[in-house]
C-alpha cells in the first residue's frame, strides 16, 4: 500500500518536473529567439539592398578598372587596417578550393559513415534493455543541469543545421531549391546561425565547466573503453557516475567547442582588423570542429534515446530507475546506496538521492 502510494507520488513528481522544465526551456528559448528574428528583418533588407547595389556594379564603367587590379595592378585606398593596399588576395583561391573540396568532400561523407555506422550498430548490437523496472529511483540530474542540457542542445541543434546548409548549399541544396530558394534561405539561416553562436557559446560554457569534476578519467573509464562498454558481449566494467564513453563524447564536446568558438570569432568580428589569411584559416578550422563535434552528437543521441532504454527519461524527469543505474553506472549507485545508508553520509559525486 504504502509502496503503491510512493509510486504514484513518484510520478506526480516527474510530471511537475517534465512540466517546469518545459516551461523554462520555453522562456528561454522564447528570449533566445526574439534577436535572431529582428536580426533576420535588419540583414534580410540590408542583403536585398546589396544583392541591387552589386547588381548596378556590374553595369558600372569602372569594370576596367577592376580587371586591371585582378591582372596584378596594385590600387590606392584610403581604408587603414592590415592589407589595405591589397585590393585582390591570392590566398583566397587556396580558400575557396579547400573548403570546396576536401572540407566538403571528406566531411558529407564523414557524415554519412557515421549514421550508417549507427544503423549498422543498432541492427546487430541493438537497443541495451533493462533487465528489469524497479519503481524505485534515483535523483540523477539536477533541474539546472537538463535546462543547461536541452537548451545547449537544442541551440545547437539549429547551428547545426543552418552551418551544414550553409556549407553544403550549393552541392546539396541550390540543386533543390534553385538560385534563388537558396539565397532567401540563406538570407535567414546566416543571421540565425550567427546570433544563436552568441547565446550557444555562454550555455556551453557554463555546462561544461559546471560538468567538468565529473568528466575527470580515471582508471576505471580505461577499463570501460576497453571492454567496448559491455555492449559487443563481454563483461560490463563498473561506472561510476559518467562512464568512459560519455567522457569521451565531453572531450570530444570541449575541445571541439573551444576550436569552433575561437574559430567562430574571426568569423563573426570582421571588424576586429583580422588579416584575410587568418579569416580563412579560421573559416576551415570552423567547418571541420562543427562536422566533428556533429559526428559526435549523432553518436550521442543515438545512445541517450533508441541505444539505452531508460537513460532518456534521467534528463528528461531528472530520475532513472535504480536497475537503469545498477546496469549502466555500478559504482555510482554503489556510492549512492552507501552514503545514503551511513548517518554521516559518504562524500557523493553528484546531488544524488534514492527516490522511494
Ligand atoms: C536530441 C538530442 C540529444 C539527446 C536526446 C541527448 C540525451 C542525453 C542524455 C539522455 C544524457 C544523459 C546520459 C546519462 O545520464 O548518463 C545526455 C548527457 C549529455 N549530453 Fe546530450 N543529448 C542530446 C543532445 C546533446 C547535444 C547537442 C550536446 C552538446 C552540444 C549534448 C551534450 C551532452 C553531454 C556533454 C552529456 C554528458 C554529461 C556529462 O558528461 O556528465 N547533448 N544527453
Amino acid at each position: 500500500m504504502a509502496e503503491q502510494a510512493n509510486t504514484t507520488l513518484n510520478r506526480r513528481d516527474s510530471r511537475r518536473s517534465k512540466r517546469v522544465l518545459f516551461l523554462t526551456l520555453a522562456l528561454l528559448l522564447l528570449g533566445t529567439l526574439a534577436l535572431p528574428l529582428t536580426g533576420y528583418l535588419v540583414t534580410g533588407v540590408s542583403s536585398v539592398e546589396a544583392a541591387a547595389a552589386q547588381q548596378d556594379a556590374s553595369s558600372n564603367p569602372r569594370a576596367d578598372y577592376w580587371r586591371e587590379v585582378r591582372e596584378g595592378n596594385q590600387g590606392v585606398t584610403t581604408t587603414q587596417g592590415p592589407e589595405a593596399g591589397i585590393l585582390i588576395q591570392n590566398g583566397g583561391q587556396n580558400w575557396r578550393q579547400i573548403r570546396q573540396g576536401p572540407v566538403t568532400t571528406y566531411g558529407a561523407i564523414g557524415l554519412g559513415v557515421v549514421i550508417l555506422m549507427m544503423v549498422i550498430f543498432h541492427v546487430v548490437v541493438g537497443r541495451a534493455k533493462l533487465e528489469t523496472r524497479t519503481g524505485k529511483t534515483i535523483t540523477r540530474w539536477s533541474m539546472l543541469d537538463r535546462v543547461l542540457h536541452w537548451y545547449v542542445a537544442i541551440l545547437f541543434i539549429i547551428l547545426a543545421i543552418t552551418g551544414i546548409s550553409l556549407l553544403f548549399g550549393r552541392e546539396f541544396l541550390i540543386p533543390v531549391l534553385g538560385k534563388e530558394g537558396f539565397a532567401a534561405f540563406a538570407a535567414l539561416a546566416k543571421p540565425v546561425h550567427d546570433y544563436l553562436s552568441l547565446f550557444f557559446t555562454a550555455g556551453i560554457t557554463i555546462m561544461l565547466l559546471k560538468w567538468i569534476g565529473q568528466n575527470i578519467p580515471n582508471a576505471a573509464d580505461v577499463r570501460w573503453i576497453l571492454s567496448g562498454g559491455g555492449y559487443f558481449g563481454g563483461k560490463h566494467e563498473p561506472a561510476g557516475f559518467v562512464n568512459g564513453g560519455e567522457k569521451v563524447w565531453y572531450w570530444i564536446l570541449f575541445i571541439g567547442s573551444t576550436a569552433m568558438i575561437g574559430s567562430g570569432i574571426f568569423l563573426l568580428f570582421p571588424n576586429l582588423d583580422w588579416t584575410r589569411e587568418a579569416m580563412q584559416n579560421a573559416n576551415i578550422i570552423h567547418g571541420i570542429s562543427g562536422l566533428l563535434v556533429i559526428a559526435g552528437s549523432i553518436g550521442h543521441i543515438y545512445l541517450g534515446t533508441i541505444g539505452n532504454e531508460g537513460t532518456l527519461e534521467g534528463m528528461v524527469t531528472g530520475e532513472v530507475d535504480e536497475q537503469w543505474a545498477k546496469q549502466h553506472h555500478a559504482l555510482w549507485y554503489e556510492e549512492v546506496k552507501g552514503s545514503t545508508s551511513s548517518a554521516g553520509g559518504a562524500a557523493r559525486p553528484s546531488p544524488a538521492a534514492p527516490h522511494e
